[in-house]
């Protein structure tokens, strides 16, 4: 019996016949040999059939085989310079194990809603593979970042009673006769977390219902929140630039594979090193004014002002002290100038825009109080946060990173709904 193999680590059996379990990518025949391009899940490789080097009749049920059908080929693990992974697969036996035929994806030009109503089959194709690759990268670099700092993870709950990021985009539902929402950030209760424990994070689904669609917005995605007790914002900001910086390093070392199968130009990732700029809400929106960009007085930036900000730059920027009217009721007021708050946001390069934001909290209780009130918020759901303001409150913060916009800068691609397996948006619930 030939071992099993896999694709990914097929230079081990240089020399060897081995068995591969995959599934038929595309087919090419040329009289009596057939060109397999074979993928298992794991990397795709080219398998030569001849046939009369097999048995004829494996061979004809290979070769009339359609894509996507399910196989199984032992062969012989040759080198060859012209292939992307230096080997081939001379094949020496063969087996259909389903006989797929019309498979709906086909090497043609698909539409974009059609390619995402068979995002279950869509999957499988070398794009899709490529990115879905970089994000499990990406959450594996995220996750030993932290664990390896420290951190304790600490998992927020997806049903609250709480708005965190504004009423706007609360998705409500009914629980047991009273209303609840699906969290759109956890980190209230990584405020709990790092009282406790001193550093946590929680790295979970988040819902938000945007209700317009654009390239940077999912409904469902998946955020990363560290949250730290005795930090200030210079903290937090060193803590995300090194994180970054650590992250892409670790994703650019062993991505490459699938960086290169998306044509990204890895010597901008490169470039993601420390220190990255640091400026103040005011000192942006005076470079935007040189830009010739307008801001509206005192107001966020939405992605034009962004995109042209970051554009100026070669690595990821951080905006701090935004307005304090703007920004969500937990941030601390800069005690020099209590229009300001104490927060940042990290935009990425090339356009990319936010994908990190956070900052200090307030962490006095009669402040936090009022701005509650003035934020119009039920006190009533926000009793055990003050809590964390009554009993031991110090100065404290953290950040939110959306993996799915970070997975779409680092994959260099236009839009975030190829980031993860299967989007939700304000149009899509299936599949
Ligand atoms: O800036 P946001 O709203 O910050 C928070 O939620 C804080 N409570 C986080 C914290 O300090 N612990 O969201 C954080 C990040 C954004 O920078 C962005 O990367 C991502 O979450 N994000 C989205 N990603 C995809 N689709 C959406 N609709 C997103 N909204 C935010
Ligand atoms: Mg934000």
């Amino acid at each position: 019996m030939a071992t099993l193999a896999t694709i990914a680590d097929i230079a081990r059996h240089d020399g060897q016949t081995v068995t591969l379990h995959g599934w038929i990518y595309n087919s090419t025949p040329r009289g009596k040999l057939l060109f397999l391009q074979l993928r298992d899940g794991t990397g795709l490789m080219q398998c030569v059939l001849r046939k009369n080097k097999m048995d004829a009749e494996a061979f004809e049920a290979v070769r009339r085989a359609g894509q996507e059908s399910s196989v199984v080929i032992t062969g012989l693990v040759k080198a060859d310079e012209r292939s992307k992974i230096g080997f081939e697969l001379v094949a020496s036996d063969a087996q259909v194990v389903q006989d797929a035929a019309d498979y709906p994806i086909t090497p043609k030009d698909h539409g974009v809603a059609f390619l995402h109503d068979h995002r279950h089959l869509w999957v499988r194709s070398q794009r899709q593979f490529a990115i879905l690759r970089i994000r499990h990268l990406c959450v594996k670099a995220i996750r030993d970042y932290f664990d390896s700092r420290g951190f304790v993870l600490f998992d927020s709950p997806m049903f609250t009673p709480n708005a965190v990021e504004g009423t706007t985009t609360l998705f409500e539902t009914e629980y047991f006769g009273q209303k609840a929402y699906l969290t759109q950030s956890g980190q209230l209760y990584q405020e709990s977390g790092a009282l406790a424990f001193g550093r946590t994070y929680c790295f979970g689904p988040t819902f938000r219902a945007e209700k317009s669609s654009t390239r940077r917005h999912l409904t469902e995605f998946w955020m990363v929140e560290p949250e730290l007790a005795w930090v200030d914002l210079e903290d937090i900001m060193d803590l995300a630039e090194d994180f970054l910086v650590e992250v892409v390093g670790y994703v650019v070392e062993h991505g490459r594979e699938y960086l290169e199968i998306l044509e990204r130009d890895i010597s901008v990732l490169e470039k993601v090193q420390k220190p990255f700029p640091r400026m103040s809400y005011d000192e942006a929106c005076a470079k935007l004014a040189e830009l010739g960009v307008e801001v509206e007085p005192e107001d966020d930036f939405g992605s034009p002002h962004e995109t042209e900000l970051t554009q100026q730059f070669d690595r990821p920027i951080m905006v701090h002290r935004y307005p304090t009217a703007v920004k969500a009721f937990y941030m601390k007021e800069d005690p020099t100038n209590p229009a300001r708050c104490l927060g940042v946001d990290v935009l990425a390069p090339e356009g990319y825009g936010e994908v990190i934001g956070g900052g200090q909290r307030e962490d006095s209780l009669d402040v936090l109080v009022s701005k509650i009130e003035h934020h119009g918020l039920p006190m009533e759901a926000f009793g055990w946060y003050l809590d964390l303001r009554r009993w031991g409150s110090c100065p404290h913060g953290g950040f939110g990173l959306g993996l799915e916009r970070l997975v779409t800068w680092v994959c260099g691609i236009h839009h975030i709904r190829e980031t993860i397996p299967f989007p939700r948006t304000i149009d899509r619930l299936t599949p």
